[in-house]
């Protein structure tokens, strides 16, 4: 204990003394440091399981664990990082508002360069089944950037892990909408950060128009731009398989003109176990380092999924020490006998042609190519401010009743003759209601409003089981016409800006007259109906509503 703790100790001495980390920057479809030679990722995942369900169903916190923010775990586990011989490692859960100095310096220090998701479990994505591009994921994300900018180690930020499925697509618009916003807000501060995704594996189809799409040239539209890195959650090679395992993706990805690697590989549960990890030698040599820019093995701390366990490094209970396991020493010893090919050098590299997007199908691709606009924070809030029955959140975990209460809510407002065609989006018909980009919450405040004043304000029309209150201050003219000045440009992309400093989502100054106990006086149809009973309640919400995150960080679902 004792000599791992001076052993820590020096290493930590040692970073300061370092200079700045080389500069990795992509020009075509490789990376390279500032001298000009070939940059390859040889990482490993760093980051503490998320927590199962029945946990987050309980309401417990923290929902996820900050590794970057743990100093002692940080302190604790560089000599190991070191021990692998590493150069990246993968975090993919952070706190914005912790303090990250001493890992990341320690990392520098070592040489470790970070790869970091700027999602989190729960409604920290863009979400699967009902994706949007809103204002509260992009403020996030930026919250994110606004405290990890400053570090000299962040190679990428990842907008979404495994969004898009072999059977769910629709989400792609609003990742690549995600990725031209944080390009463009990144080159507004300066920052040569990469942009990067990080798909699951599938059939070629799915894999090819997945980076395609995120990749290729939509120059008409001059404020896109493409993601710089391509990462594939990849298990396809399992033991001691052959060399020829990636052939057909390397052939698949010859002509990709952005950087791919493999975001995380490492099959287990194949013979013999543990892993050899002999992949290492075919990825980090030719042919494939003329496609791929190396990968990140899964997983420094344990990560159970699907009978998969996937740790290499086990926490002592009281967190002090870790043992490693032969997974580990394996690693270790491919990863240190790894020379990195610097071919091509920038000098001589040739940048290929722009990939082309994929054809919308119905059956192979129902992707629109029509993007969603940048969420527009001082719209939203504008908007949120003159509408005339808000949500108020009983608690403050509401991001599942949220969800619900969207569904129950449209129900309710379709029945009186409104729509929710504002706050709906669709990435297969590329059509965006204009509140499609506003922060769930104001959704839901939007279609209560509407509600409320289809039923001719009447007090009972604005309680919603008394998740809802009366704005007395907004203005007569009602939610449309609130929505139609708020929202001058309902499909304009700009570059964004920082957000404020993280504020808990309030309500906007609501009247005292709140109706959180409607005893009658409503003489509407769809108001006596909301207060007398729940069978409205049950109708549209797992159908609309749900905004929960369906990756609730379960890691993967490919593993082989
Ligand atoms: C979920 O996590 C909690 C807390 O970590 C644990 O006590 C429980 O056994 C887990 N449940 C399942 C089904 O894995
Ligand atoms: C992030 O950290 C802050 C400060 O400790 C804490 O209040 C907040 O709950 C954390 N957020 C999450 C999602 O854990
Ligand atoms: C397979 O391994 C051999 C020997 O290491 C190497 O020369 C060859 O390029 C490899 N083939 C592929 C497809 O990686
Ligand atoms: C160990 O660290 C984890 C975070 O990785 C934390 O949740 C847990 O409470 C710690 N346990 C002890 C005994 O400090
Ligand atoms: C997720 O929901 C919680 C409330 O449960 C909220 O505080 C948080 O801001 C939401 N995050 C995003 C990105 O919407
Ligand atoms: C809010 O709505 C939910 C139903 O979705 C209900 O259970 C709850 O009682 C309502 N009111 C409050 C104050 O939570």
């Amino acid at each position: 204990m004792v000599n791992f703790l001076v052993l820590a100790a020096t290493a930590f001495l040692a970073s300061v003394s370092v200079r700045a980390l080389s500069k990795v920057s992509r020009s075509g479809k490789y990376l390279f440091t500032e001298d000009g030679n070939r940059f390859f990722v040889k990482g490993i995942a760093y980051q503490t399981q998320g927590r199962n369900l029945s946990f987050l169903a309980s309401g417990s916190h923290p929902y996820h664990i900050d590794n970057l923010a743990d100093n002692a775990a940080c302190t604790r586990d560089l000599p190991f990082l070191q021990k692998l011989g590493i150069n990246t490692i993968r975090a993919y859960s952070v706190n914005s508002s912790l303090n990250h100095d001493a890992c990341m310096s320690m990392l520098s220090g070592a040489g470790i360069y970070v790869i970091l998701d700027l999602t989190l479990p729960l409604n920290g994505s863009v979400d699967t089944n009902l994706p949007a591009w809103s204002t509260n994921t992009l403020d996030q994300y930026l919250r994110t950037i606004g405290a990890f900018k400053k570090y000299d180690n962040i190679l990428a930020y990842n907008i979404g892990n495994e969004v898009m499925s072999p059977t769910a697509t629709q989400a792609a618009p609003f990742i690549m909408a995600a990725a031209r916003d944080i390009r463009a807000y990144l080159n507004s501060i300066s920052s040569s950060a990469l942009v990067g995704y990080a798909a699951i594996d599938g059939p070629a189809q799915f894999v090819d128009s997945t980076a395609d799409f995120l990749a290729c040239d939509r120059s008409a539209n001059s404020a896109t731009s493409s993601i710089d890195i391509f990462g594939l959650n990849n298990y396809e090679w399992c033991g001691d398989a052959a060399n020829t395992t990636f052939s057909g993706l390397n052939s698949r990805f010859a002509d990709y003109d952005v950087a791919a690697y493999f975001s995380e590989f490492g099959s287990e549960n194949c013979n013999p176990t543990p892993r050899l990890w002999t992949e290492i030698s075919t990825m980090f040599s030719a042919p494939m380092t003329g496609v791929w820019s190396g990968g990140l093995a899964f997983s420094y701390f344990g990560a159970i999924s699907e009978g998969h366990e996937f740790g290499m490094a086990v926490v002592s209970a009281d967190n002090s020490s870790i043992t490693t396991n032969a997974d580990f020493d394996n690693l270790a010893a491919k990863y240190n006998g790894v020379t990195f090919v610097n071919s091509p050098t920038k000098a001589s590299a040739t940048v290929p042609a722009p990939t082309a997007c994929p054809t919308t199908d119905a059956a192979l691709w129902p992707v629109s190519d029509t993007l969603p606009p940048t969420p527009d924070d001082s719209a939203c809030d504008c908007l949120a401010s003159a509408l005339s029955c808000v949500f108020q959140p009983p608690t403050p975990d509401y991001m599942e009743l949220v969800g619900n209460l969207i569904g129950v809510a449209c129900g309710l407002v379709i029945n009186v003759g409104g729509t929710c065609d504002d706050i709906s989006s669709n990435g297969q018909t590329g059509v965006y209601g204009r509140l499609a980009m506003c922060d769930p919450t104001i959704k839901l405040s939007y279609v209560f409003s509407q509600y409320y004043e289809l039923n001719h304000r009447v007090t009972v029309a604005c309680s919603f089981l008394g998740n809802a209150t009366i704005n007395s201050a907004a203005p007569s003219g009602g939610a449309a016409a609130a929505a139609t000045s708020c929202i001058a440009s309902p499909s304009a992309v700009f570059t964004p800006r920082a957000p404020p400093i993280l504020l808990p989502v309030a309500p906007p100054t609501a009247s005292a007259s709140s109706s959180t106990n409607p005893t009658g006086g409503g003489s509407t149809g769809g108001a006596m109906a909301l207060a007398g009973g729940r069978g409205a309640w049950a109708g549209l919400g797992a159908v609309l509503g749900c905004v929960l995150a369906s990756t609730v960080w379960t890691l993967l679902s490919a593993a082989g």
